[in-house]
């Protein structure tokens, strides 16, 4: 067994692979329903965004590829089931296809279907000793609730709240982890201010902030109804699983900067988490930034829109625990923007750059390799949200395609990764419960297609059996869960 360092003295020779995961650590992998079910309209499943946004002709999406089959999980689920078992996982996160179950997004109608497919995905979860952890809403949002506004209007949001309680009163018996929205700020900015991602919105300085304040009314109502009607009989867990890069500013001595680099994570993770975890409200900064730029061009009130005092009561503490995404880290220089068309980017005035030295996952431009960005970030929620419990609900790294199976220098960013976290619980004493990689699988990664590949297995898209097979990442993974700790036969 070992250990932490006890004393001060005791740090300089200090050794993360000497150290072991606390015990009881959630050890696990993630993945989401579009990026990997396919069976897109199989069984009476409704249309979701991403289904109208790839179906779309044009080139938003490498080779205009879709997720109609995606891994094929809605048919293979064994398959995943015995991906899962082989690495020893003791969590697998992932998440319902909202209208799968609920065809149109209400509960007007019920598809059978997909309560079977996901009852028996978390049946043999629970015979394997393996806890579920249920994303409600990972970007798929039902095609028919777009029609109507989509996250731009509290149709959504009412709709989210009554799918939300569906779910718990369905699966909530057997699920204890539950994450309500995956990733607001992606669906915010990606999906309603620059529309790159479904469901292509593009209402620059606007779209995102009316987006995001109904995720948020979304969530938080959600979290009440669990609150009030199920968590003492369930006993369950909710929060929200919220993405961030770590910033530094790309000057250190510059003032300017370092503000910047604090608005970067300002205009993202504290966007959600300071109305959620502290005061049901935006942060000041933002608040400011935004209301001073909307006057300069002209706009009558804030671009950024406010919560009324029994909303702000309502969101206020609707977390049970901190759930974070990390990828990248990014550096960041102050930059006037205030004279140009409204926009998110505008607003923060931060322009980002990555540092030459860090180098970059094949699969992907933006994710440079910045494994000590996460002990910051962990250390900077345990400072600012109040010290909570914190697991890491996704991280990982992308190969090109095609992808070896000798992903070394992979597994070396995840090593990397989990020494950093293992600082993070024994330097800076932060509550990590849990480690999920995304994802499990290869998978449907957006607007990449399959170009990008994230899984611990690969899959092979071009053979219809989509047989599953381990990178050299899968089996270190599998040893380092084993054994709770980095080095498997020493210490
Ligand atoms: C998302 C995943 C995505 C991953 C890698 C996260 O933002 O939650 O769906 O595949 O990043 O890009």
């Amino acid at each position: 067994m070992a250990l932490a360092p006890s004393t001060t003295a005791d740090y300089c020779n200090w050794d993360p692979d000497d150290a072991s995961f606390p015990e009881e650590f959630a050890w696990g992998a993630s993945t989401a329903a579009y990026q990997i079910e396919g069976g897109w309209n199989a069984d009476g499943k409704g249309p979701s965004v991403w289904d109208t946004f790839t179906h779309r002709a044009g080139e938003r999406v490498f080779e205009n590829q879709t997720g109609d089959v995606a891994c094929s999980s809605y048919a293979l689920w064994e398959e995943d089931l015995k991906c899962i078992k082989q690495l020893g996982l003791t969590h697998y996160r992932f998440s319902l296809s909202w209208s799968r179950l609920l065809p149109d997004g209400t509960t007007g109608f019920i598809n059978q279907k997909g309560v079977d497919y996901y009852n028996n995905m978390i049946d043999s979860l629970l015979a394997n000793s393996v806890t579920p952890m249920v994303t409600l809403y990972h970007f798929d949002l039902p095609q028919c609730l777009e029609d109507q506004g989509g996250w731009r209007s509290s149709v959504t949001v009412e709709a989210f709240e009554a799918y939300a309680q569906f779910c718990f009163k369905t699966f909530g018996d057997r699920v204890k982890l539950w994450i309500t929205i995956n990733e607001p700020y992606v669906v915010a900015e990606l999906g309603y201010e620059k529309g790159t991602m479904a469901p292509g919105v593009k209402e620059p300085g606007t779209g995102a902030y009316l987006s995001a304040h109904n995720m948020i009314k979304a969530h938080a109502a959600a979290w009440q109804t669990y609150d009030k009607e199920f968590r003492k009989r369930q006993g369950g867990l909710v929060s929200i699983a919220l993405n961030s890069d770590w910033a530094e500013p790309l000057h250190p001595n510059s003032p300017d900067d370092q503000e910047a680099a604090k608005r970067h994570i300002g205009f993202c993770l504290d966007w959600f988490a300071t109305p959620i975890f502290l005061n049901g409200d935006y942060p000041d900064i933002m608040k400011s930034k935004i209301s001073a730029i909307s006057k300069k061009q002209g706009y009558p009130s804030s671009r950024l829109p406010e919560f009324t005092e029994e909303e702000k009561m309502a969101i206020r503490g609707t977390a049970d625990f901190f759930a974070v995404n990390y990828y990248t880290a990014r550096k960041i220089k102050h930059q006037d923007y205030a004279c140009c068309q409204p926009s998110t980017t505008g607003d923060k005035e931060a322009e980002q750059v990555t540092d030459p030295s860090w180098p970059v996952a094949t699969g992907s431009s933006w994710l440079a390799v910045v494994p000590w960005g996460l002990r910051h970030l962990l250390k900077y929620i345990k400072d600012t949200y109040n010290h909570p419990i914190i697991y890491i609900t996704e991280n990982g790294f992308s190969q090109s395609d095609p992808a070896p199976l000798d992903d070394s220098q992979r597994w070396e960013y995840f090593r990397l990764t989990l020494q950093e976290i293992l600082k993070a619980i024994y330097i800076d004493n932060v509550q990590v419960k849990g480690y999920f990689v995304w994802s499990l699988l290869d998978n449907f990664e957006w607007t990449c297609g399959y170009s990008s590949r994230f899984g611990l297995f690969h899959v092979d898209f071009e053979n219809a059996a989509l047989p599953r097979v381990p990178y050299k990442s899968a089996i270190e993974y599998a040893k380092v869960i084993a054994n709770n700790r980095l080095m498997d036969s020493q210490g």
